[in-house]
């Protein structure tokens, strides 16, 4: 899916020069950057590991006349996020997107504190940063746009991926706020809030999605998206997902979403 010409224009005008993009290295962060640069704007890309990034920045700049600067730090680390603080001085940012972030799964008295406390911290403590730093610099210079990267199971607690659920439902709702904040200073605020999407994510999360969309369906919808609505579903996949759910009430989206994710993590408790 490719953005229009007058995307392209609206994107590069409202939100240029330069965009930041973390967890760009993979999946749905590395298609919003591809787009981004297809748009014209110049790109910060983050991700840890820096050979990959450099890949990316290879790839994004051949036939682009666009700046890329790369910047490779763990975000669950406090130096991590002000690398990325640190790197945007002196450039004009219009567009921060916040994708860098992961999920665990399984029954949650099985899983280690360690790794559910880092999932926090990467999840939302590095994206409430992040979000804090920039909206005061797009407030003051009194336009701006911030993308952050929710999901289907930010709407209910979500047996088997509890946690993971529960930072998305900050997320979401942080984002929801933010909006209207952020509106009367000229800042664009959006929760993109996906269904299964085919990118690196299930495997670190160790899930089997039997269903999914690729990054390239959900790219355009999301940057359509910026500036003209809160929150985003982006896929048809999503929304049939979504919106079958609408009616029901909370507690039996509650138990449909032990039935799906226990399907998607059942071979974990062979
Ligand atoms: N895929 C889905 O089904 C789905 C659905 C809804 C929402 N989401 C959300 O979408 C976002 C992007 O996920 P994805 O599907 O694109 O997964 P992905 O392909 O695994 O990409 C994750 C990105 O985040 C980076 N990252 C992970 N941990 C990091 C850390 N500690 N510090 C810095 N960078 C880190 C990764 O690069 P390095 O490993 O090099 O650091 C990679 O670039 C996440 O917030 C995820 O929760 C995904």
């Amino acid at each position: 899916m490719q953005l229009s010409n007058n995307e392209k224009n609206r994107l590069l005008t409202k939100y240029g020069e330069w965009a930041i993009v973390t967890g760009a290295s993979s999946g749905i962060g590395l298609e919003l950057a591809t787009q981004l640069a297809d748009a014209g704007l110049n790109l910060i890309l983050h991700a840890r590991n820096v050979e990959k990034l450099q890949e990316v920045a290879q790839q994004l700049s051949a036939n682009r006349t666009i700046d890329i600067k790369i910047v490779a730090s763990d975000v669950s680390e406090n130096e991590g996020i002000d690398k990325i603080i640190q790197s945007a001085q002196g450039l004009n940012i219009g567009l921060l997107v916040v994708s860098a972030g992961y999920g665990t799964s399984g029954l949650f008295i099985d899983g280690s504190i360690h790794s559910e406390i880092n999932m926090l911290k990467v999840n939302c403590e590095a994206l409430l940063s992040l979000t804090h730093y920039f909206s005061q610099q797009f407030a003051q210079q009194k336009r701006g746009g911030i993308i952050l990267m929710s999901s289907m199971v930010a709407f209910q607690g979500t047996p088997y991926s509890a946690n993971y659920a529960a930072t998305k439902a900050y997320v979401q709702t942080l984002a929801e706020a933010l909006a209207v904040e952020l509106k009367p200073y000229g800042v664009d605020v959006l929760a993109a809030a996906p269904g299964p999407v085919a990118t690196g994510f299930s495997q670190r999360a160790n899930m089997h999605m039997s269903m999914s969309l690729k990054p390239s369906e959900i790219g355009v919808p999301i940057l359509k998206a910026l500036g003209r609505k809160t929150t985003v579903l982006p896929g048809l996949l999503t929304k049939i997902l979504v919106y079958s759910l609408r009616t029901v009430p909370r507690w039996a989206k509650i138990r449909i979403m032990e039935k799906v994710m226990g399907g998607m993590t059942a071979h974990q408790r062979k």
